[in-house]
């Protein structure tokens, strides 16, 4: 398989952005990601780092297709950005493995009950990180947010936000933290200059 490197994910970013602005915001926040998967990586070797990095930066392409003429975000559809993603790049002909790491890193994973129960605007099915990098891209996603400003999410803020989606999920993201750890969020702080919530 081929595994797309950060340049080329970059432009596949400016070619994808309906804005500037939408761009500065959505590859930002990739980028940031990306940087808290690799403080991760580096206290494991069971994790191909070049995909990883790929699953990091591709992971919210399909935010580009959620933004309305006015530059807004279409927040009722968002949580169909990672299914919209798997669609861009598959027909940009990018392996199965890369276009996972779109429509499964939302959440700590939906379930097809959660999609049933929840009425969510996806087709059914389960969308469940499965392989360690699957997992550890949408792990680190949990740790920034495209907020305006955006921000860096606390493990505690981030178990938080999860409560109301019941036990489960809270059970779950208490697994991933003990499974990768927890990242050192004040260093990205200080090299990115958002604040910590
Ligand atoms: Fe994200």
């Amino acid at each position: 398989m081929r595994v797309p490197g950060d340049d080329e994910i970059r432009r596949l970013h400016e070619r994808c952005a309906p804005t500037p602005e939408a761009f500065a915001l959505v590859y930002a926040h990739c980028a940031i990601v990306c940087a808290v998967a690799e403080q991760l990586m580096a206290r494991r070797d069971d994790v191909d780092a070049a995909l990883v990095r790929a699953g990091c930066l591709l992971h919210d392409l399909g935010v580009y297709r959620l933004f309305t003429a006015s530059g807004e975000l279409d927040h009722a559809r968002y949580i169909r950005h990672g299914v919209l993603g798997h669609e861009m790049l598959a027909e940009l002909g990018f392996a199965e493995t890369l276009c996972r790491f779109c429509s499964r890193h939302t959440g700590v994973g939906l379930t097809a009950a959660d999609v049933r129960d929840q009425g969510l605007p996806l087709p059914p099915g389960d969308y469940l990180a499965e392989t360690p990098e699957e997992r550890l891209v949408m792990y680190a996603d949990k740790f920034h947010t495209k907020t305006r400003p955006p921000a860096f999410v606390a493990p505690e803020t981030a178990a938080a936000s999860l409560h109301r989606f019941g036990p489960a999920k809270v059970a779950a993201f208490t697994a991933l933290r003990a499974d990768f750890g927890d990242p050192d969020l004040p260093a990205l702080q200080a090299h990115y200059g958002h604040a910590l919530v």
